[in-house]
């Protein structure tokens, strides 16, 4: 299994035409942690997904992964750089006439020149990661949509991704089958070591799995930072989000415009504040400690005077609970976390 790989994103922006979807997007995904990216519908989720893997062409800006900027390279560079993704669409996408085993397979006989012994060590090593093993022969069609999603995802690992990407793996599934995909994640991630990128809109899971959190929201990454950061902030748009809201900036079909906004909050007074921080998901028993999360906790250690006083309350509790946590601390980096300007001021924009 190979290790997670830093992302650095740097004032990326996307438009379709003269249609902006997002810009100045700056955010560096820690290596080997789990990162997720929320935003209401139709603010470029998926788009930020698809810019990051090269399928789209960002106009500005640059992705930088071993030191070669996506944005900018050759084809024959980036088909290379592709390789070290896996990523879980949608709805799994995957092919309805070929059983969950060629499924798998298929990145490996596609990619590879691998042989069949190899390929089915492979795919029944990947079955069995995501709790498949028994359905080889089913169709698409004939499994739950939960089971689906797990076939996606074993597929998406076949070629030891260094990073994964997963556009909305919660969606359509109720929140008990949500649970357990959820912890197939964090177990995943502790078993594999690789950097992921999760989009979502699901509040439990924003609340539960990740180590750091971006929203982005009326066309800018309105913040990115540690899980504690957004979880904590009282910003009225993060409050409307995790308390699953009607009233606040947040309109059904779009963003609404301020003025409409601000009188709702106006109007519905002084609104409950946050819900309780929830623990962070723990690896299953057995599975072993998430190796991220050391790394993690020096450099949150590192950055903690730039954090507002709420996460850093946050963030003091949770190593605490987690026992001593004493890491080496590492240098005085200042990485880019997006974390430069006060988060406060970034959602004024
Ligand atoms: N290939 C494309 N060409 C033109 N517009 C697109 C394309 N892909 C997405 N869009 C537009 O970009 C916006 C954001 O889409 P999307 O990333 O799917 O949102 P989200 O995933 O956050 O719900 C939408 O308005 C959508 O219509
Ligand atoms: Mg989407």
């Amino acid at each position: 299994m190979s290790a997670g790989v830093e992302v650095r994103v740097d004032g990326l922006s996307k438009s379709f035409g003269r249609s902006n979807i997002w810009s100045d997007v700056t955010l560096t995904l820690p290596p080997g942690e789990v990162s997720v990216l929320l935003g209401p519908s139709g603010t470029g989720k998926s788009v930020f997904l698809k810019s990051l893997i090269g399928l789209l062409k960002p106009e500005r800006g640059s992705i930088v992964i071993h030191d070669t900027d996506l944005v900018r390279c050759t084809e024959s560079k980036l088909y290379e750089i592709r390789k070290l993704f896996g990523v879980l669409f949608q709805d799994g996408a995957l092919f309805g006439s070929m059983n969950l085993f060629d499924n798998i397979a298929f990145p490996l006989r596609e990619h590879t020149k691998k042989g069949e012994k190899e390929i089915r060590d492979i795919v029944m090593e990947k079955m069995t990661m995501v709790g498949l093993v028994g359905d080889e022969m089913k169709l698409p069609g004939e499994i739950s949509g939960g089971m689906r999603k797990r076939a996606g995802l074993a597929r998406a690992l076949v070629l030891d991704p260094e990073i994964i990407l997963f556009d909305e793996p919660d969606s359509g599934l109720d929140p008990v089958r949500t649970a357990y995909l959820n912890q197939l994640i964090v177990d995943l991630n502790a078993q594999t070591d690789s950097t992921f990128l999760i989009v979502t809109h699901d509040i439990n899971t924003a609340q539960t799995l990740p180590d750091n959190i971006g929203l982005l929201y009326r066309k800018h990454l309105a913040m990115f930072g540690p899980r504690e950061v957004l979880l904590t902030s009282e910003e009225p748009v993060v409050s409307q989000f995790l308390n699953g809201r009607r009233e606040g900036p947040i309109g059904m079909s779009e963003e609404k415009d301020s003025e409409q906004a601000a009188r709702e909050m106006q109007e519905a007074g002084d609104l409950a504040g946050l819900p309780p921080l929830k623990p962070q998901l723990q690896p299953s028993p057995g599975v072993g400690e998430r190796p991220a999360v050391g790394r993690r906790r020096a450099r949150v250690r590192d950055m903690m005077h730039t954090l507002p006083e709420s996460a850093q309350r946050a963030i003091r509790e949770s190593m605490t609970s987690e026992g001593s946590g004493d890491e080496s601390p590492g240098g005085p980096r200042r990485g880019r976390h997006g974390m430069d300007d006060a988060p406060t001021e970034q959602f004024r924009r």
